[in-house]
């Protein structure tokens, strides 16, 4: 077995706004969590993203190194003393082929300048909100489902995620779990307000109790009959989405044609969109 002595990480030069990674975890050969510490500073509306990166590979001409940077939803709630990211890993990827070799002690780079559109302030109130995600698209649902808001502004929250596969579901559900086990989190939003809360996960390339995109399942109806809830309105309902761009046109085609609006957080509506990150 190889043993992990307890040498410092390398570093080669001081990077600005560096942050410890304090755990990893790997969900599957493509998916992987982190978390870091968090700048004192920091502050953040649930639902919003940072740049995270690494330092990129000196510049052949001038041995200068540049930041590699990339967009991702913070998954942690904003009472948190840490932050988390969800991550895919591409093995092409500039950022992720390196970001996925990340462990405890080393640093990465995280500009303390949060914004995003699936943040609250950007919806009307309404009675039922649903958070609609594809692949890494959970990551922002992972923030706004701890925090103790989204239970007091809505009566029903409800949660679908659509992966390819089985293993690509298991962060969210073991996220999910934690919810309503975690005595901290109970303590925090409140048993009654965690019952609230409905998980409706689909798998499209593996067998799973429920198969299918979350798009034809709207469409066909299935989804609203499975919960026993009434198809959206613009009245009653809210959503925010985040996953492939694909996904995103086709769910935002759709909550159109039930009328709802597009919101901003300068413009409050009826949904929001944000793009799941893709290395
Ligand atoms: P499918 O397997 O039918 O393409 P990806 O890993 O490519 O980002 O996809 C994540 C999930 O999103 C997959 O289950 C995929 O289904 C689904 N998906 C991709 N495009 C759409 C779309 N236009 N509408 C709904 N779901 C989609």
């Amino acid at each position: 077995p190889v043993t992990q002595t307890d040498a410092k990480p390398v570093k080669t030069m001081a990077m600005p706004d560096a942050q410890t990674v304090t755990e990893v975890t790997h969900w599957t050969d493509r998916l992987f969590s982190f978390r870091v510490t968090r700048p004192a500073s920091l502050r953040f509306r649930s639902g919003e993203f940072v740049m995270i990166g690494l330092m990129g590979d000196p510049d052949p001409k001038t041995g200068k190194q540049k930041p590699l940077l990339r967009a991702y939803s913070i998954a942690s709630p904003s009472w948190d003393e840490e932050l988390e990211f969800y991550s895919i890993k591409v093995p092409d990827g500039p950022l992720t082929s390196r970001l996925q070799h990340i462990q405890p002690g080393d640093e990465i780079i995280l500009r303390p300048k949060p914004v995003g559109t699936l943040v609250h302030d950007a919806l009307l109130p309404g009675k039922r909100i649903w958070f609609f995600a594809t692949g890494t698209g959970f990551a922002p649902f992972a923030s706004l489902l701890r925090d103790p808001q989204t239970f007091e502004d809505y009566d029903e929250v409800i949660i679908t995620h659509t992966c390819r596969e089985v293993g690509e579901l298991e962060y969210g559900r073991k996220l999910i779990e934690d919810i309503r086990q975690d005595e901290l989190l109970n303590e925090l939003i409140g048993a009654e307000n965690l019952a609230k809360l409905r998980y409706y996960p689909t798998t499209t390339r593996e067998e799973s109790p429920k198969m299918g995109r979350i798009t034809d399942l709207m469409r066909s109806g299935e989804v609203y009959r499975d919960l026993g809830v009434e198809p959206i309105s613009p009245e009653h309902d809210r959503a925010m989405v985040c996953g492939n761009l694909a996904f995103n046109l086709e769910i935002k085609e759709l909550l159109e044609s039930y009328g709802l609006e597009e919101g901003a957080n300068s413009d409050p509506k009826h949904y929001v969109v944000e793009k799941a990150f893709l290395d």
